[in-house]
């Protein structure tokens, strides 16, 4: 949601730390702030409404204002939850004497209970927001140590934080901790960085700490000291992490968005790669860390996920029960929590979701586990807190994703899904000669959507030209393609502010056809699949009420040009890998929308990437 990076150490810190949010501001940029720990003992906060570039342009001047060695930072890109974007807000905050500075991602649950009390005690409050009240808890329980302080703080506090928090009188020091919100340590050769996602250090160093939940760390120019809450100290291991500065880069890309929608033929050879045995038809998920027989065992698959990890999971209900016969539903992670859900024997839950962050997925899993159900994470950020609790599971390995708008991530996530249901298929229904055809076709998907890639832009630009100018769109499609069409509706209202829906297609002259007229165009799903002809009949409908169409099919079929002059296509395929391909051309489309409008295509408004909060 917001993004927290702090050092401790040499060199230039105020750059370390721009640096760090440049790379964290996909996060949330609402607003910005910095806050710089001199040997002289004092702190400077420098913060600016609106994105990073407000607060770097007026970085050097804020500079000369500073006379003394820096010693120590923290820094906070914003995405708001209490009180609006204004400088007031923006973090750091700053404790009643100025002493504490503190940066801070989750929400406090019981913040007004403390304000209360606090301002019993005499503290004057200047922003609207929850983390205030850390600064202000902080100088109160000082009493010559900042981390004892943070400790004794932190006993009162009900919510989600990850914290990073400065005392001027201790500049060479910085402590943070962890509940439900990540953040990691990195080492580095001139200090040490705190932040909430390693990308914001990852240009300085790859060896790393990942923190737990109630882990407070106390970092300095020596190695970090890690104690839970009640200062019991904790061994910790550091990793050294894979991760390279291309990952976070748009290399030749105009936009990340654009650069992750090509990146997707190899993430989907990463997706599938070793997970597939031609010889017996299968696919391997050792992450599951499951026998075959208790894979035989599975009777019922509950998927919980958000936004368009609960669209990819739409997709594996089609595929699942397609493949192996065994039921799925999909809930709203949102919902799963507090709904009392029944939890049958032989169920088992999958949390789906990219960032592996989103609050509502990580409670509905915790529920999910509480009334004993098997869990399994499909995941893409490695040891973040919902790979963490569901403890086994599989990865995507589709590297980190930058823009806002989630894209290489859904098209891993429906390929895993589809092993997933290989996997069940196997163990029940499915032959080895159908297991085998399936692998075959699997292997020939990162190829097609190369081709699509290469060719199709050129129509893809066409259509989007045409659609720039409407307020609302329809998309409508079936069977595996309906979760596509909620999913391409998604993309396009989240980058270019377009209003649009996504229907199953019969499901339209139940109501929604009454919104139909000339300036409401229809994005048809129109690949070749069981049912076909049926959606030629919705497209009839929708055509008789004067609204136009824009068909995307499979590739060949040339009836299409009677129902609209836009015809979007993909390369032939079995229906069940259907969904990958025609999302790309739908994700190309939203894409070159919002271009052609001239919209912020990676940080689109309102939106942050992860979304840690209820
Ligand atoms: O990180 P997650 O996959 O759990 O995120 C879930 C949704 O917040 C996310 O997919 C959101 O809908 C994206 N902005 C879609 O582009």
């Amino acid at each position: 949601m917001c993004g927290i990076v702090g050092f401790v150490g040499n060199g230039v810190i105020p750059g370390r730390l721009l640096q760090g949010l440049q790379r964290l501001e996909y996060r949330g940029y609402d607003s910005a702030g910095m806050a710089l720990c001199t040997e002289d003992s004092h702190l400077h906060i420098l913060r600016r409404v609106g994105k990073l570039a407000n607060l770097k342009n007026d970085t050097p001047e804020f500079l000369e204002t500073i006379h003394s060695p820096i010693r120590g930072g923290i820094a906070h890109t914003r995405w708001a939850t209490h009180g609006k974007p204004s400088e007031a807000n923006a973090h750091p905050h700053l404790s009643q004497n100025g002493t504490i500075a503190v940066v801070h991602n989750g929400i406090i649950e019981n913040y007004q209970t403390l304000k209360d009390q606090l301002i019993r005690q005499g503290f004057e409050f200047k922003s609207e927001t929850d983390t205030e009240v850390l600064a202000h808890l902080i100088e109160y329980h000082y009493q010559g140590n900042l981390f004892s302080a943070v400790l004794s703080a932190l006993h009162l506090v009900e919510g989600t934080y990850g914290i990073a928090v400065l005392n001027a009188l201790e500049p060479n020091v910085l402590v943070a901790a962890r509940k439900s919100s990540p953040l990691v340590v990195g080492l580095a050769t001139e200090g040490n960085y705190v932040a909430s996602d390693m990308v914001a250090m990852v240009q300085e160093t790859q060896r790393v700490i990942h923190l737990d939940d109630y882990d407070v760390v106390l970092l300095s120019e020596d190695p970090p000291v890690i104690t839970n809450l009640k200062n019991r100290i904790r061994e910790y291991e550091v990793s050294t992490v894979d991760f390279h500065l291309d990952d976070v880069s748009k290399g030749n890309f105009e936009h990340f968005m654009l650069k992750e929608i090509h990146e997707q033929p190899d993430t989907i050879r990463n997706a599938t790669r070793g997970r597939m045995d031609y010889e017996t038809g299968n696919a391997k998920l050792n992450g599951l860390g499951c026998t075959a027989y208790d894979i035989a065992q599975i009777r019922h698959v509950t998927i919980v996920a958000c936004g368009t990890s609960r669209y990819a999971g739409l997709v594996g209900e089609y595929l699942i029960e397609t493949l192996a016969g065994i039921t799925v539903d999909v809930e709203y992670a949102s919902e799963f929590r507090y709904r009392n859900p029944v939890i049958m024997p032989g169920t088992v839950v999958l949390a789906i979701s990219q960032s592996g962050e989103t609050a509502d997925t990580l409670a509905a899993l915790m529920e999910a586990k509480l009334k004993g159900a098997t869990v399994f994470g499909i995941v893409n950020s490695v040891s973040s807190a919902i790979a963490r609790e569901a403890g086994r599971g599989i990865y995507l390995h589709a590297g980190p994703e930058i823009s806002v708008a989630s894209t290489k991530a859904f098209t891993s996530q429906v390929m895993v899904l589809t092993l997933l249901g290989l996997l069940l298929g196997r163990s029940s229904r499915h032959s080895l000669t159908e297991g085998q055809n399936l692998i075959r076709e699997i292997e020939a998907l990162p190829e097609k959507i190369e081709y699509i890639l290469k060719n199709e832009r050129p129509k893809i630009y066409q259509a989007a030209q045409y659609l720039k100018d409407f307020e609302n769109v329809f998309y409508i499609g079936r069977s595996f393609n309906y979760p596509v069409a909620l999913e391409g509706a998604l993309k396009l209202k989240e980058i270019s502010y377009i209003h649009a829906e996504g229907y199953e297609s019969a499901e339209l002259k139940h109501g929604p056809i009454a919104l139909l007229d000339s300036r409401k165009p229809v994005l048809a799903i129109m690949s070749n699949q069981a049912g076909y002809e049926k959606i030629v009949g919705s497209v009839k409908e929708v055509m008789a009420r004067d609204a136009p169409v824009i068909c995307l099919g499979t590739e060949g079929n040339t009836t299409l040009s009677q129902y609209s002059p836009y015809v979007l296509s993909i390369p032939e395929c079995p229906e069940l890998l259907s969904p990958v391909l025609n999302t790309v051309v739908l994700q190309l489309l939203a894409y070159e929308v919002a271009v052609a409008k001239g919209l912020s295509v990676d940080q689109p408004r309102n939106l942050a990437k992860s979304v840690t909060v209820e």
